[in-house]
């Protein structure tokens, strides 16, 4: 199934439109590859027809599908370590010594759900002397595949293999056929919602904390930039920035400053 070069410039404006991603030339292969499936579900004849029925109704349901197909969701539970050790050493035991008694984490473009329920894991198991705070976490995602997926909390034996501590997976998990479900006292621990990263960012609270790992490397810089002018709205003075390894605020290096922890990808806003 190869698609003709109008159909990936079709396909390529309107990845960049709804959800900033863009897409390179000589990524043909992808579209074509993650398209596939979506032709057959979709009954299409072909990657033209649903090109063409994507043009005449980009923003329903069949948009939202070839969303889901498009943006890559790798992720793991407690993926690259350091951030969790920081948060757990540094971070929290720091905001713990305020008094406001509320912390609030947002864990952005989520994918399927393994950050903020390592997040929810690891604070649920670490401070429990702590139960008179409340740890607030809200996870956003920009695929709705993907945050349904968040809310059932079901993963499958290899996404278990894939980082989460062993003797987690009795504490807060529960077995459902073949798969296994985080237990619903740790589900309802956390707001999932749908946020577009590149859109409005309505109804966010202030944060503490945000993670907004291994996202950016798919916008443009001045989509970029327009989402770290966001971030210093969003994040209280003080407060923390985890990007993915490899990932700077270039261009807000003066506010964001890089912290002292081992992690290269940690920054704390400071005042202007
Ligand atoms: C590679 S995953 C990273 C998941 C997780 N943050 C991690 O580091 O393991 C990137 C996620 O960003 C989401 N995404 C892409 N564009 C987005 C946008 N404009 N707004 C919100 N999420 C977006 C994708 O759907 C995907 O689930």
């Amino acid at each position: 199934m190869s698609i003709s070069t109008e159909d990936f410039k079709t396909i390529q404006k309107f990845f960049l439109e709804h959800t900033g991603n863009s897409l390179e030339e000589g990524k043909e292969y992808l579209v074509e590859g993650r398209l596939k499936s979506l032709v057959y579900d979709e009954k299409f004849e072909d990657l033209q027809s649903l090109v063409s029925s994507l043009v005449r109704d980009p923003k329903g349901d069949l948009g939202k599908k070839v969303i889901d197909a498009l943006t890559t969701h790798e992720t793991s539970f407690f993926r690259d370590k350091h951030p969790f050790e920081t948060l757990k050493t540094a971070i929290i035991p720091e905001l713990l010594k305020s008094d406001s008694k509320e912390i609030q984490i947002w864990s952005a473009a989520c994918s399927s759900g393994q950050e903020p329920y390592s997040l929810a894991m690891l604070i649920e198991e670490s401070f429990m002397d702590s139960r008179d705070w409340e740890f607030n976490i809200v996870a956003t995602e920009i695929s709705e595949k993907m945050l349904e997926k968040c809310r059932s909390g079901l993963f499958s034996q290899f996404e278990i293999s894939r980082g989460l501590p062993p003797h987690y997976l009795p504490w807060f998990f529960q077995r459902v056929e073949s798969k296994w479900q985080i237990k619903p006292e740790l589900r309802e621990r956390i707001d999932f919602r749908y946020l577009n990263l590149c859109t409005h960012w309505g109804g966010l609270q202030q944060m503490d904390v945000i993670l907004m790992r291994n996202v950016l490397i798919y916008f443009e810089d001045d989509i970029k930039k327009n989402i770290f002018e966001k971030i210093l709205k969003v994040l209280k003075p003080g407060g923390h920035l985890f990007l993915g390894s490899g990932e700077t605020p270039v261009g807000f290096e003066d506010r964001l400053q890089q912290t002292d922890f081992s992690t290269s990808a940690c920054f704390k806003l400071v005042s202007g």
